[in-house]
Formats: structure tokens, sequence, C-alpha cells
């Protein structure tokens, strides 16, 4: 039996990426009778770039009703809440002695993070990925399934928890790995020309699973285009490589192929494209929209899921943290 970890900040309602990304995986995870899965919410990792105490609750809540709505079930997983668990921290500031100022300094999210919250650098954003190792392994995970921006803080892990086998001569840590069920992780593009969609791009760059169908209909029909191929066969512009992505995901594989065509012999028009698009992309959503927002009314059953979730992970953190403490040699009186 392998243990699987993963977990999302709530920072927003999960988008399109979030959930083909992540989510997903970890509900086809979850059905697998070879899995153990743990499955959090970063509340923590929020803090380095969102202190807004009187949002945070609702951003919590929305983001367990989006775990329960995309098909997560409390009965097969444990769902929790980083900050429900004190070992955490514990263990985190037991790793942060492993971990070096310049390895820290290099990750490509802390210099992007450092672009875009210039005023506020604080010591979390650079030891976020020490945390994030600490969430993995303190259930001595083998598998995190996550998008693709998350590969290099998966190799951070991976030298961690290394690094603390040899440090210590011990074979306590497995070597965790960055899990996509096909060849590779995946980047859902946004609809703004980026290559990645997330919660802090432009306004209609990305898929919310709260969107209304109008929403998506508008946002899909205003995706920046180019205007068309001229010649045969030509190389595509990244807002239409996007588009094509976008419909990879939510179409079938026959309008993929009847709009891949079309592109390819110049007959393509944007305007239809979009509207299948945008047709396809709500059959996708609604039905989890629908059941988010009957879950997010339901508080004490969200309540109840994350309590209980607080247990089981409780136990499988004390028994690392305290084997963790023992091997360190914090174990006299
Ligand atoms: P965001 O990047 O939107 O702030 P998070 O950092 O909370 O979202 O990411 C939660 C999960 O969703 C992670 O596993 C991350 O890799 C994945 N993810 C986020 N955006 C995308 C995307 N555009 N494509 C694929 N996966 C993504
Ligand atoms: N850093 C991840 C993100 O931005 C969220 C996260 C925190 C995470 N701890 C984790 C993901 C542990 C997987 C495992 O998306």
């Amino acid at each position: 039996m392998e243990t699987v970890v993963s977990g999302t900040r709530p920072t927003g309602v999960l988008h399109l990426g979030n959930y083909y990304g992540a989510v997903r995986n970890y509900v086809r995870m979850q059905e697998d009778p070879n899995y153990n899965g743990y499955f959090f919410i970063a509340d923590f990792h929020s803090l380095t770039t969102h202190q807004q105490p009187d949002e945070l609750g609702k951003l919590v809540k929305q983001t367990i009703a989006a775990y329960l709505a995309s098909g997560l079930d409390p009965e097969k997983v444990t769902i929790y809440i980083q900050s429900h668990l004190p070992q955490i921290p514990e263990l985190y500031l037991l790793m942060n002695m492993l971990a070096y100022k310049g390895e820290l300094e290099k990750v490509a999210t802390f210099k992007e993070k450092i672009r875009q919250h210039k005023e506020n650098v604080n010591a979390g954003l650079l030891t976020y990925p020490v945390l994030m190792a600490t969430d993995i392994i303190i259930h001595r995970a083998h598998k995190v399934p996550v998008g693709k921006d998350q590969e290099q803080h998966l190799e951070m892990t991976r030298n961690f928890a290394k690094r603390f086998n040899s440090r210590y001569e011990v074979d306590y840590f497995p070597e965790p790995t960055a899990f996509n069920y096909g060849e590779e992780l995946v980047k859902v593009p946004g609809l703004d020309g980026s290559t990645k969609m997330s919660k802090s791009g432009t306004v209609n760059s990305a898929i919310f699973l709260d969107d209304s169908d109008d929403d998506i209909r508008r946002k899909i029909m205003r995706a920046k285009t180019d205007t068309g191929p001229t010649a045969e066969n030509q190389e595509r512009p990244q807002e239409i490589i996007n588009l094509f992505d976008l419909m990879q995901i939510v179409s079938t594989e026959e309008t993929y192929t009847s709009f891949d065509k079309a592109y390819n012999n110049c007959t393509i028009r944007y305007g239809d494209m979009k509207k299948q698009l945008a047709e396809d992309m709500i059959g996708y959503i609604a039905p989890i929209r629908k059941k988010l927002n009957e879950l997010l009314v339901d508080e004490d059953h969200l309540s109840k899921v994350v309590l209980e979730g607080r247990e089981k992970a409780w136990d499988s953190a004390s028994k690392t943290l305290a084997d963790v403490k023992n091997i360190m040699g914090l174990n006299y009186f």
C-alpha cells in the first residue's frame, strides 16, 4: 500500500486548472485500493501571500466543499486542515535545520513570489518548500498528485528526505514523486493567452468551479485569438494552442479533431470553436458547481468531515514526529 498526500491553498474558489491538474487525480487515486490518501487544505501556506483573517474561514470552507463536490469521499480518504495538526509546524521546525538558504533562494516559485509581493518578502515565503516537504513526509508519502508548477517543490522534498536519511544514517523517509495518471504532469492554460490558469491571473482568464453557465460563455467568447491561419498547417500562436488544450480537456475527440483539421486547412472559424468549447465547458463544470453550491450551505457536514479527518491524520502525524525526534536524539527524559 502506498501513501498519497496532496493539498491546495485556500486562496480562492478552485478553477479548472486545480481540478484537472490535481483534484481529479486525488479522486482517481482514492478509488485505487493500492493507495491510502491524505488530502488537506494548506491554510498555513496561504498565509505567505494572503493575510486576510476575515476571508480565511470562507475560503477554507469553499475549498473543502470543492474537494467533496469533485468526488472526494471522507469514508475512503482523510480530508483535513493543515493548521489542525500541530505536529506539522513542529516537524517543519526540525526540517528547517536541514534546508540551506542558498537552495531556497534559487526556487522558481520563490523568485516569482518576491517579484509579485515586493513589499512582503517574508521568511515564510523562503521556507515555503520546507513546509510543503513537511506536509508530505509527515505521512511518509510515496506519491503526490499535483500540477506541473509543483515539480520543483517535489524535487526539493526528495532532497530533504534523502538528506535526513543520510545525515541520520537511517532509511526512514521514502522519496516521494509528483504524480499524474498520464505520462506528464499537467499545466492547464488560461484564457488570456497565459500558459497557466491561476487564481491570481487576469479577471477573465480562469474558469472557476462556481462560474455560472453565462460566466463561462462570456469568458470563453472573450478569450484571446489571432486573425486566423493563412497557410496550411501553420504554426499556432500561444492563445490558439491554449484553446485547443482546453478543448482537449472538456470536448470529445471528434470535436477536437474536426477543429484541429479546420485550423490546418484554414477553414476554422474561431467564433464556432469558442461556442462549442463554451457548451462543452458548461457540460464539464455545471455538475460540479451544482454539488458545490449544495455542500457550501451545509456547514455542519463540512465541519464533521474535517474534524474526523483531523483524528485520522493526527495518528499518522504523531507517529512520524515521534520517530523523527527519536532519530534526531530529542528523546531524553
Ligand atoms: P493556484 O496556482 O491557482 O494558486 P494552488 O497553488 O492552490 O493554485 O494549486 C493547487 C493544485 O492545483 C496544485 O497541485 C497545482 O499544481 C494545481 N494547479 C494549479 N494551477 C494549475 C494549472 N493551471 N494547471 C494544472 N494544475 C494546476
Ligand atoms: N504548494 C502547493 C500549491 O501551491 C500546495 C501544497 C502545500 C501542497 N503543501 C502541499 C501540494 C503538499 C502537495 C503536497 O499548489
